[in-house]
């Protein structure tokens, strides 16, 4: 009477025995390829990675979001972008609606090396305040950006070489 429940237990168990041994050294294989990886990968890439992310963020941000180019890129006669000279600086696309006799005629180059430094790049994109002190006059915007959106812009900015 008490013999087959026991039996088929025994049955029973053998099954989830052998799966959770075959998970196990599945486990220990994943985690030697894991740890393989990891230690193949030298920190110079990591880092490398990380500044190129930055750049990728800067670039996203000039040239989807605060669209910098509108202003800062010169344009051919189509009014197509002239991408030889991105962000070369270009003469002001916009004039005022009420007349005002300090509006900007150029917006200047902001790509390549920048035309000051980073520590005030990043300033003026966070608070809308120049080297000088002052706010740059309109039509440029005044950001409010956060540090690393302005450190991602700064980044990107350096990057910039004519012909991109
Ligand atoms: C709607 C037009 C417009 C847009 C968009 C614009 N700017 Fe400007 N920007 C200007 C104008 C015009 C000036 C010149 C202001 C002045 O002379 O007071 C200027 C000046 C600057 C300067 C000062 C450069 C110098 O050498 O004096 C920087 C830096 C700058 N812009 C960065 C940017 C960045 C970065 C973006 C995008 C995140 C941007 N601007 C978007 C129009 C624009």
């Amino acid at each position: 009477m008490f013999r087959q429940p026991v039996l088929r237990q025994s049955v029973h168990r053998r099954v989830p025995r052998r799966s959770t041994l075959s998970l196990l050294i599945l486990l220990v294989i994943a985690a030697g390829i894991a740890l393989a990886q990891t230690a193949a990968q030298p920190p110079v890439k990591i880092e490398k990675a990380g500044a190129a992310g930055n750049i990728a963020r800067g670039k996203y941000i000039v040239e989807g979001v605060a669209v910098c180019g509108q202003c800062h890129t010169p344009r051919d006669s189509n009014g197509n972008f002239d991408r030889s000279r991105w962000l070369q600086g270009a003469p002001v696309p916009y004039m005022p609606a009420k007349p005002n006799s300090d509006w900007p005629i150029n917006a200047p180059r902001i790509g390549g090396t920048p035309p000051a430094s980073d520590a005030d790049m990043i300033k003026l994109l966070m608070t809308g305040i120049w080297s000088d002190g002052n706010r740059l006059r309109l039509p440029m915007p005044g950001f409010r950006m956060d540090r690393s959106d302005a450190e991602a812009v700064v980044a990107y900015l350096r990057s910039v070489t004519p012909n991109q």
